[in-house]
């Protein structure tokens, strides 16, 4: 199935460009709303500093990362310093302080995989997450959040590529198809590889921002408006990247042997990452090394049931792309 046809873009892409810069217009939220989310930001620190005075609030997820819809909930992490064993205790004392302060619908989720607080601003209408010490979360919002402020292109394709996923339900981690996170990761490899490249490898450059989080030392170049031009060499305009995008992953993608890694900016192969069998439950059926944690594949979700279909939907979205009369909408029909 590999290389099968990589094809030829069709003729009449560039009219294209408009549909999609107006579909991504339409995801992007208003600046009231982000108004909203900073007031409920600011709102929740004075909280939480009153109680914890050394205690420091982050956004991490799709509000801080620059590649959230509108009407997204808000993933807020509390840095303190606590043993694991005393989160709980945290959370509860946590919710007790939001509900005293008129917060909606607060509950502690001590015993969730991920332990949070939830919480509804009646104000705002805004609903939020906050769990604890997740700062890897935080800086890999971050590293996506400057990626985005290289080249216009990526927030572009990343959220018609996030509004694909959610359109044709294969954005749902428990039924085996990727996260959000995931895919932004999948739209920074791909514009790396474009020739010219449409993005730099941030990694692979003189680091200007390094901290160590769980003795991982997270390093990269974050003075981003100096690659401003970064991509200049490069005209293909948002039609033929999301044409050439959907072609990629649907005929282009040697599954059997490759791992997308955004840290290195290349290709890796399955046998240097010992990705190549199953061991428990991380099968590695589709492989996308995190940039961060290097031995976390996001991929791990993918079973071979859900591989099926994220490969038959990529090669539905790549065969609207080259023929449809009208993908603009075809793309995003609901499954
Ligand atoms: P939407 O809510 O769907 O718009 O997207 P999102 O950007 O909030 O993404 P998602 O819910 O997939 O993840 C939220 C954040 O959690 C991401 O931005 C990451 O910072 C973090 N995250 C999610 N999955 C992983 C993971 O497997 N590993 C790590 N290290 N971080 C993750
Ligand atoms: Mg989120």
């Amino acid at each position: 199935r590999i290389f099968k046809r990589q094809m030829q873009c069709r003729f009449d892409i560039d009219r294209l460009n408009a549909p999609f810069l107006a579909i991504y217009d339409s995801l992007i939220p208003t600046e009231e709303e982000k108004a909203k989310q900073n007031q409920l930001f600011t709102l929740l620190e004075t909280l939480i500093t009153k109680e914890w005075p050394e205690a420091q609030l982050y956004v991490y997820g799709s509000c801080g990362n620059s590649f959230g819809v509108s009407k997204s909930d808000i993933d807020l992490c509390l840095a303190i310093d606590v043993a694991d064993d005393n989160k709980s205790e945290i959370l509860l004392r946590l919710a007790d302080i939001l509900q005293s302060d008129n917060l909606q619908n607060v509950q502690a989720l001590t015993r969730a995989r991920v332990p949070i607080v939830k919480l509804m601003d009646p104000v705002t209408g805004i609903s939020c997450d906050i769990c604890i010490n997740n700062v890897l979360a935080v800086i890999n919002t971050k590293l996506l959040r400057d990626y985005a402020n290289i080249d216009a292109r990526l927030r572009q394709l990343a959220f018609i590529v996030k509004h694909w996923a959610k359109s044709r339900g294969v954005n749902e981690t428990y039924q085996g198809t990727l996260s959000s996170y995931a895919y932004v990761l999948m739209c920074i490899h791909f514009l790396q590889q474009r020739r010219p490249a449409v993005l730099p490898c941030l990694q692979e450059m003189q680091s200007t921002y390094s901290v160590t989080v769980e003795n991982i030392e997270c390093a990269f170049f974050d003075q981003v408006d100096k690659l401003r031009d970064f991509g200049s060499n490069n005209r293909e305009p948002i039609a033929k990247l999301v044409w050439a995008f959907f072609n990629y992953w649907a005929y282009g993608h040697d599954y059997a042997n490759s791992v997308i890694s955004v840290r290195t900016g290349s290709i890796l192969s399955k046998r240097e990452k010992d990705w190549t069998r199953r061991i428990g439950n991380d099968r590695h059926l589709i492989c996308i090394e995190d940039p961060f944690e290097i031995s976390h594949d996001l991929g791990r979700v993918v079973d071979k049931y859900s591989i099926k279909v994220l490969r038959e939907e990529f090669e539905r979205a790549a065969e609207i792309m080259q023929y449809d009369a009208n993908p603009c909408v075809k793309l995003f029909e609901p499954y």
